[in-house]
């Protein structure tokens, strides 16, 4: 089968500074991919991919500008083996449709065991119920499970709750907050 050319510069992986290393993305999700599309960790230079654009769809994401994103994307990076954030890219335009992010936090129970905790789960609104956002939860769910986890939490609106029972979550106890 011939294979797909693409008009815009599609930009692999190896050309890229990443958050972690793509190998802790499951192949089998990797596989199930729709080939337009492409999963990775998130990139230094993501900030031009509209990965912004695509989180604003969950929650107000204002610009703070491109240097203050590349210092918070070294911050994370520098927290090494806790920050997980992937993104979706469309090959087609080389821009961002999905993100999502679990971090492991560590434990001293469970024979000095972590948690992964799932965030920051958004697809672009012309890409979803195309199975981004499930594949998505299952790349996460590997990484924190492969991390040692002895579970993988997450808080969702009720409008949500079938999508993660989709991805294989039950709802369990409850959300308190306190906003400043
Ligand atoms: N209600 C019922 N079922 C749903 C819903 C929903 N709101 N959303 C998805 N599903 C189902 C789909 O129909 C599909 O079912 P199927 O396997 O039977 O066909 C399955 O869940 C998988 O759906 P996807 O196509 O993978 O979902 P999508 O790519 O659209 O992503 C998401 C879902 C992330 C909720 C997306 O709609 C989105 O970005 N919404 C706005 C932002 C948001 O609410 N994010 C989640 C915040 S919670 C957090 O971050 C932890």
């Amino acid at each position: 089968m011939a294979s797909t050319t693409y008009s815009t510069s599609f930009t692999p992986d190896s050309a890229l500074d990443l958050l972690f290393s793509p190998d802790l993305i499951s192949q089998e999700v990797k596989n199930a991919m729709h080939p337009d599309v492409h999963i990775r960790p998130l990139a230094s230079t993501d900030y031009r991919r509209g990965h912004l654009r695509v989180l604003s769809v969950l929650t107000a994401s204002p610009d703070p500008g491109e240097a203050a994103w590349v210092s918070h994307f070294q911050t994370l990076r520098a927290l090494s083996r806790t920050y997980y954030t992937l993104v979706v890219v469309d090959k087609r335009s080389d821009q961002i449709v999905g993100v999502g992010t679990v971090f492991l936090e560590r434990k001293f129970q469970r024979g000095i065991s972590c948690v992964g905790h799932i965030e920051d789960i958004a697809v672009d609104s012309q890409q979803q119920g195309k199975k981004l956002g499930l594949r998505i939860i299952q790349a996460l769910t590997y990484i924190s499970e492969n991390s040692g986890a002895y579970k993988t939490i997450l808080n969702c609106s009720d409008k949500n709750i079938p999508f993660y029972e989709k991805c294989g979550f039950a709802k369990k106890e409850n959300e308190m907050a306190r906003y400043t």
